[in-house]
């Protein structure tokens, strides 16, 4: 306790002095969350203010396909990220020559990348996207190129859950997120079972099975806002474990049950992380400049996306 205050107290003079702003994702855990972060929120929101960001240097505490989006949508800044091994199994499961070739298979059709990918992949792709406005993306991109169907990758989840809501054909690519796979629809008859009553909110790269048997699905934000508007007595979070514990101080009347899984990436992200990445200016965000210009543009145009 009293190394986590110091480390606190640390990291907000180093804030001071190195003109420093902290951006955390809703997975982080609460000492990060509530004790040094300047602005939480899901990978949608922390896009849009690492965009805005006027400090000089913005510490992403977040997985590093976060962190290059913060670089790209900012690139005259530092950008840190306090560990890069801070990974994500859905940005490792594609690559740009995987995009290419689905380019090729399927002529024509716009592609769509899920935020959660690296830089060179959206340097290939027409558009991004987020777990908060997929939809709205996905039905964009086809009225604008004209076409019934488009490319949306790389998950197969995000992408099957998101096909239930339009009418534009998806096709997919085969990543999942290692976290939110392996929740199961035995999982929620079981907590329904246990917890009479309970509110079951699903992240979108959750099964379709899962989903399909929550009562609400949505990104960390549009969970957390839906804990904030509906006040339910007990709720379980189908997604990272930190979500629940980070919102619990704003709904004391809200029970959360289990079950929840830990992202071991967004876990390499600590307190005595972030001071080191202050103290040293370790390590910071580069983009090879031939990918730097195509991946923000993808990026801008899902931003621009009213
Ligand atoms: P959100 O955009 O919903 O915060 O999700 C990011 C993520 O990595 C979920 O696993
Ligand atoms: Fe990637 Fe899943 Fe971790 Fe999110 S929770 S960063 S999608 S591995």
């Amino acid at each position: 306790w009293a190394l986590m205050q110091e480390d606190i107290a640390a990291i907000r003079d180093l804030k001071q002095a190195r003109d420093a702003i902290i951006l955390a994702h809703n997975y982080q855990t609460p000492d990060i969350y509530h004790g040094v972060a300047d602005i939480v929120g899901d990978s949608l929101a922390l896009a849009r203010e690492a965009m805005s960001a006027r400090a000089s240097v913005i510490v992403v505490a977040g997985v590093h396909f976060m962190a290059e989006t913060a670089k790209l949508l900012n690139p005259d800044k530092t950008v840190l990220i306090p560990d890069s091994r801070a990974g994500c199994s859905l940005a490792e499961s594609i690559t740009a020559a995987d995009v290419r070739s689905l380019r090729a298979r399927h002529p024509g059709l716009p592609v769509i990348a899920y935020v959660n990918t690296s830089a060179a992949v959206k340097a290939e792709v027409d558009y991004c996207c987020t777990s908060a406005n997929a939809r709205k993306v996905v039905e964009h991109a086809a009225r604008a190129a004209g076409t019934d169907a488009v490319i949306m990758l790389p998950d197969r989840f995000l992408a099957a859950n998101t096909a239930r809501e339009t009418a534009i054909r998806i096709i997919a690519w085969d990543g999942a997120c290692e976290v939110h796979e392996r929740f199961t629809a035995a999982d929620i008859a079981q907590v329904r079972r246990q917890h009479d009553g309970v509110a079951v909110l699903a992240h979108p790269e959750c099964p379709e099975e899962v989903v399909a048997a929550a009562d609400f699905a949505g990104s960390t934000a549009a969970l957390a806002d839906y804990i904030a508007r509906h006040r339910p007595a007990r709720a379980a979070l189908i997604t990272e474990c930190s979500m629940a514990d980070n919102i619990a101080a704003a709904s004391p009347g809200t029970t959360f049950v289990k079950p929840c899984n830990l992202c071991p990436h967004m876990k390499r992200i600590t307190l005595a992380g972030i001071r080191r990445a202050l103290e040293t200016m370790t390590e910071p965000v580069t983009i090879a400049p031939a990918l730097a210009a195509p991946a923000r543009a993808a990026v801008e145009r899902m931003l621009a996306i009213p």
